[in-house]
């Protein structure tokens, strides 16, 4: 393990700005994406539908990474492979490495995700062909009696030797521990379940050894439940979960980078602008959105070659609207933090 290559990869990825694209659905949710367009999917149609986005002139401005599909991964744009594609265009690239969540034997309402078996051979061929970062999604279902104990603690243990494995392998774990947005919940709830969830998972990477320079946490918002009859505003939504980071994220984890969970992109957008304006937190903030920064562009596109530059465009114009949010709130930082030096200077 070289944890040089592990911060500087992990930095990287949040750079002032700049964010991660997941565009690692599984072959039955890229299905389930096209569908809703009228498309059927097969490993042809997927490439061309993610060729349109990253070929996007301009996109690297406000990408740090794109987190890649097996099956993307061993395709090719313009006779290069898309890990050389993307690197040469300065994005790094990831790799979804779990296998999916799958129910828990005697637990019929909850999930744990899969995919440790063989995982570190995986690893070392993901690393040849150019992975940089890999993630790895666990699901939290709220619900009346859920989640238990138990869900919850099988799934911080798989992330944490998920963890361990990659950075074995100088590749940085984004670790997701994802609590489902969809319920009838309030925001309360999502704060209790989300501050449950994460001490449980910083315990276990804690006891794997897992070096959190060397990560990246991709987590929900604490925000209100789809269903939910009260809706938090933008601003209750950045304070609860600003709070709650506060108090379970140690402070040496470089970033955290937000899923988007279901979110329209404007909600996605409106949100992650609100929680960079609260002070106070030593990590960088940003996202690793799937369909928040897609669902535009997915929608203009529809499957016509004609279309691919107006989809580009709306593409880009979401990853603007986000990236621009973030690299103001750096800009921002960056200046209160001359000032600080310059008063200190003059005090000493
Ligand atoms: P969404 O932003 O669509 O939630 O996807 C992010 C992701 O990678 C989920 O694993």
């Amino acid at each position: 393990m070289d944890i040089t290559i592990l911060k500087q990869t992990a930095q990287a990825l949040v750079a002032p700005g700049k964010g991660i694209l997941a565009a690692d659905e599984s072959t039955k949710t890229i299905a389930k994406r096209l569908e809703k367009i009228g498309v059927e999917s097969n490993p042809e149609i997927n490439l061309a539908y993610r060729k349109m986005l990253f070929t996007t002139p301009g996109i690297e401005q406000y990408l740090s990474g794109v987190i890649l599909y097996d099956e993307t991964i061993r395709q090719s744009i313009d006779s290069a492979s898309v890990p050389q594609y993307l690197a040469g265009k300065g994005i790094i690239p990831g790799i979804k490495v779990d296998k999916g969540a799958w129910l828990l034997p005697n637990f019929p309402e909850e999930k744990v995700t899969e995919g440790l078996d063989g995982l570190r051979d995986r690893l070392t061929e993901y690393k040849e062909i150019g992975a940089k970062f890999a993630k790895w999604r666990a699901v939290i279902t709220i619900g009346e009696e859920i989640p238990t104990d138990t869900c919850i603690e099988a799934n911080a243990e798989v992330l944490a030797r998920y963890a361990a494995l990659c950075q074995e392998q100088d590749i940085v774990p984004v670790v997701e521990p994802e609590v489902l947005m969809d319920a009838d919940n309030d925001l309360e709830r999502c704060k209790e379940v989300t501050t449950m969830t994460l001490k449980k998972v910083f315990e276990r990477l804690s006891a794997h050894k897992v070096v959190l320079e060397g990560m990246l946490l991709k987590p929900n918002m604490v925000i209100s439940g789809k269903k939910s009859p009260t809706q938090a505003s933008s601003q209750e939504v950045a304070e609860a979960t600003v709070k709650t980071f506060l108090e379970v994220v140690p402070g040496q984890v470089p970033g955290i980078v937000f899923l988007s969970g279901g979110q329209t992109p404007n909600q996605a957008t409106e949100n992650l602008a609100e929680i960079n304006k609260v002070p106070g937190s030593p990590w960088q903030m940003s996202f690793s959105y799937g369909r928040a920064l897609q669902d535009e562009a997915l929608t203009t596109w529809a499957g016509k070659e004609e279309n691919v530059r107006a989809a580009q465009q709306a593409f880009l114009e979401r990853a603007k609207k986000v990236g621009e949010s973030l690299a103001e709130y750096a800009r921002k930082a960056i200046k209160e933090q001359v000032k600080k030096d310059k008063k200190k200077k003059v005090n000493d």
